[in-house]
């Protein structure tokens, strides 16, 4: 049922880990956003495939991984393995996009493409039926609690058209500076998927917040 709902554990308590991953479990989430920054192809650090391992080893959701990495391509197996149900590697770092999608694939996960702010959406026309997942950064990656751009209302319809004109079923999924005010407009202009992560869990009831965001309608 939509919209599908992926609290960005980057925002959690990391020193309560399995606590944030239980109130997750509890929650309304569909899914949770696991990012992974690896210094080089974002400007900050988070975690990787042993933390993954850990969230997953609690979840009782299904992990939708973002590689925020140059070269993911050598990661994807030790994702999977480390729980990842949804893979999405940037467009950015990716010269060869549709072997990276295929060996998505071809583990058993679902693939997701990534795109940075500056980067148009016309540049998904060739892999947008090969995917399950595009996720549009609605801040520059690298931080949680960053400010949303109002240019991605635009780039979700010209998206939301591509994937009306070449049948594809990929899913829409924003991510950064989501909240309550901006999310009935994204669902408008067609997104399937919010991220949210500073706003959930800076409040004072997650829970509720999740609520909230899973009962608005598209
Ligand atoms: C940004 C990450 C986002 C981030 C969202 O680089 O990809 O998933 O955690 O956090 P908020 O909702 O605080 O912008
Ligand atoms: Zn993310």
């Amino acid at each position: 049922m939509f919209p599908l709902i992926a609290p960005s554990i980057l925002a959690a308590d990391f020193a309560n880990l399995q606590k944030e991953v239980e109130m997750l479990n509890a929650s309304d989430a569909d899914y949770i956003h696991v990012d992974i920054m690896d210094g080089v192809f974002v400007p900050n650090i988070s975690f990787g495939i042993p933390v993954t391992e850990a969230i997953h080893r609690h979840a009782k959701k299904p992990l939708d991984v973002h590689l925020m990495i140059t070269q993911p391509e050598k990661y994807l197996e030790a994702f999977r393995k480390a729980g990842a149900e949804t893979i999405s590697v940037h467009y950015e770092a990716c010269p060869h996009l549709h072997r990276t999608i295929q060996e998505i694939k071809s583990l058993g996960a679902k693939a997701g493409v990534a795109i940075n702010p500056h980067t148009p959406a016309e540049l998904l026309s060739e892999i947008i039926e090969d995917i399950d997942l595009v996720c549009v950064m609605s801040v520059n990656p690298g931080f949680g609690g960053q400010k949303f751009i109002e240019n991605t209302y635009s780039k979700i319809s010209r998206i939301k058209d591509l994937i009306l004109a070449k049948n594809s079923k990929a899913l829409i999924e924003i991510d950064g500076g989501v909240n309550l005010q901006n999310a009935p407009f994204l669902l408008e202009v067609g997104a399937d998927v919010l991220v949210a992560g500073s706003f959930v869990f800076n409040s004072t009831d997650p829970e509720a917040v999740i609520s909230q965001m899973k009962k608005l309608r598209k």
